[in-house]
């Protein structure tokens, strides 16, 4: 028996990098996975790469109709949803002397309100399910100071705690939902491209302290948002999960 057999999944942010893996990994595991992203044409464009169990559609996450109308063609399809991966993300780079109001602004609506609004509009949804799994995309950002991430950072610290209000609440409600974060080091994806590309030296990794190779591959990530997809984590919740290569664990 597949691990996530039958189950339905979500990923925003899907028609590239992380949520593209994250796709490729929970269809494989036996899921049938809802490819969402800003762009329709990048998630069709994985959705063909997985096959019949995958559905491409466009939701621009920092949207409460587009996530009702998303929500509403799930329940269409299939009356639940148990799994729900808040993926989708973007980059704007600046410190609190450069970044503007409205770089902030726009970079708190994708990764702060829209994981608030997936988990709040999807919630009907996950109550349907007899075993589900929220998987909120942070990064190591919200761990650590990096300067020239102040409104990345911000979002993704954010990530972390809602993660936490939302895996007490469940408990508290004895709904069958676990949520946990995800805290990825830096990994190599068209978004880690372009900050790598325009911070020069100031890179989430410093360069020379771990070795080799240290920059992960979305399958990193993937494995463990199949994890915690999975019933295997079911004692698992509100946690912060770090997938960095030891990189936060370093004091130099
Ligand atoms: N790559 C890394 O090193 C790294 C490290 C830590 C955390 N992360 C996080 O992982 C997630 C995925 O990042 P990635 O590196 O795969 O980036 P990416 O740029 O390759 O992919 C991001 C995807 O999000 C989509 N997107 C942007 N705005 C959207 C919106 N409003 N609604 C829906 N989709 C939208 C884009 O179209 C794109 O397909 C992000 O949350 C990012 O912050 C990445």
């Amino acid at each position: 028996m597949r691990r996530l057999a039958d189950k339905v999944a979500l990923v925003t942010g899907a028609g590239s990098g992380l949520g593209a893996a994250d796709c490729e990994v929970l269809a494989a595991a036996g899921a049938h996975v809802f490819v969402t992203d800003v762009s329709l044409d990048a998630a069709k464009h994985v959705a063909a790469r997985i096959g019949d169990s995958a559905m491409p559609l466009q939701l621009d996450v920092s949207s409460s109709a587009a996530w009702m109308s998303v929500v509403a063609e799930v329940d269409r399809r299939f009356g639940r949803l148990d799994i729900l991966v808040n993926n989708a993300g973007l980059c704007l780079l600046g410190d609190v002397e450069t970044q503007t109001l409205e770089q902030f602004r726009l970079t708190q609506a994708v990764m702060n309100e829209g994981v608030f609004l997936g988990c709040q509009l999807a919630f009907p949804l996950l109550k349907k399910s007899a075993s589900a799994s929220i998987i909120n995309i942070s990064s190591i950002a919200s761990m650590r100071g990096f300067a020239g991430f102040v409104a990345y950072a911000a979002a993704k610290g954010a990530v972390a705690s809602m993660t936490k209000a939302i895996a007490a609440m469940c408990q508290d409600k004895a709904y069958k939902i676990r949520c946990n974060s995800v805290h990825p080091g830096e990994i190599e994806t068209p978004m880690q491209q372009e900050f790598e590309g325009r911070l020069g030296e100031e890179r989430l990794v410093p360069p020379g302290v771990l070795p080799k190779g240290a920059i992960g591959a979305p399958s990193d990530v993937a494995a463990m948002v199949l994890f915690l997809a999975s019933d295997d984590s079911r004692f698992i919740t509100g946690a912060e999960l770090v997938v960095d290569n030891g990189a936060t664990m370093r004091a130099t």
